[in-house]
């Protein structure tokens, strides 16, 4: 995020690449329904059935499926186009396997994400260590679709399959003084190249409010384009929270931590200035080198074509506007 800023930002070449068929397929079918050629009932019985089908039939065949069910969260299924499966897996920060953006998907291979535990502790009376298989078990698989807009300027629509956070944090039971919950991500040299570098303080670690970590939108992601995660998107399991530029979806996470005091996350440690606590996505609030106005969408926004607005919370605002009340984002950015 910091190496980029003076030679602009990186998008893949316009590409011959075809979203998922089954997907397209389905985008079709909502816009018609969403158009009103059926009653309003009909129409969303019939995009629930499409969303079902799609994530237990439409993977892209190269790993595991990862069978889900509708989201009924509101505001969990943008009705954007997706992003190809190709651009969501092949342009990545993942800094843990490099700094550039096709270095994760060629580098990824070598992280083991079997045996895998997460520990969850701290302000909690039932601290756990949770192995994966129990994750997957642990609340109902859902596949939702968010926009992931990065604070670099460009975004993506990704079709994930997961579970509200809120589940993993409910299994805990946080005391009164937890306030806050910090994300820990895998940090071995031996699985991971980018280590080496310097660029980042590792582990790789982010934060959030308590009420925003138990916001319903809050996902704890373990797949996409209904198969397992691949590995340079943070396999086995990461955060996603689209209202909050990507850098605060942690990849690969390892510890969750409840904390009476607010954590400091690597990109605050590297640039604080920079990078806030919040990271909201916010368009009227510059990162102090960029403006955050407007954003790129990967494969489909041509490098001459004029850049789409970036709307406020990311587009989330009626869902999550009420978390910032009262407060001022400029400071709180
Ligand atoms: N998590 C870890 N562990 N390491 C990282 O470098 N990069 C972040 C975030 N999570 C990062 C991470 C950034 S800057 C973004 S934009 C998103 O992951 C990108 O997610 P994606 O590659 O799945 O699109």
């Amino acid at each position: 995020m910091l190496i980029k800023t003076d030679q602009g930002f990186e998008h893949p070449t316009p590409s011959d690449i075809t979203p998922r068929a089954v997907f397209e397929q389905r985008r079709g079918l909502l816009k018609t329904l969403a158009a009103g050629a059926a009653g309003p009932s009909l129409a969303l019985w019939a995009a629930r059935d499409a969303r079902a089908q799609a994530a237990t039939t439409a993977g892209p065949g190269r790993l595991p499926k990862l069978a889900a069910q509708r989201s009924t969260v509101e505001g969990a299924v943008v009705m954007d186009k997706l992003t190809a499966y190709e651009h969501v897996t092949g342009y990545n920060n993942f800094y843990e396997f490099g700094l550039e953006k096709n270095d994760p998907a060629r580098l990824a291979h070598t992280l083991r994400t079997r045996p895998w535990t997460v520990t969850v502790e701290g302000e909690c009376t039932k601290p756990r260590t949770f192995g994966i298989e129990d994750l997957l078990k642990l609340a109902p698989m859902e596949e939702r679709i968010y926009r992931l807009r990065c604070v670099e300027g460009w975004s993506m629509v990704v079709p994930w399959v997961g579970y509200s956070v809120s589940n993993i944090l409910r299994a805990v039971e946080p005391t009164g003084k937890a306030k806050f919950v910090e994300f820990i991500t895998l940090a071995d040299r031996t699985q991971m190249p980018g280590l080496r570098s310097s660029v980042l303080d590792w582990p790789y670690k982010e934060g959030l409010r308590l009420d925003e970590a138990m916001h319903p939108l809050t996902l704890m992601a373990f797949g996409l384009y209904g198969e397992v995660l691949p590995n340079q998107n943070g396999a086995p399991l990461r955060l996603v929270v689209p209202w909050k530029y990507g850098f605060k979806s942690a990849k690969s996470i390892v510890k969750i931590r409840l904390l009476e005091r607010q954590p400091r996350s690597s990109w605050e440690e590297s640039a604080a200035s920079e990078y806030g606590f919040y990271s909201n996505v916010n368009p009227q609030v510059d990162h102090p080198r960029w403006s955050q106005a407007t954003e790129r969408r990967i494969g489909e926004d041509g490098v001459f074509q004029r850049k789409r607005p970036t709307l406020m919370f990311n587009g989330y605002e009626a869902q999550v506007g009420q978390l910032y009340a009262g407060m001022d984002l400029r400071k709180f950015y």
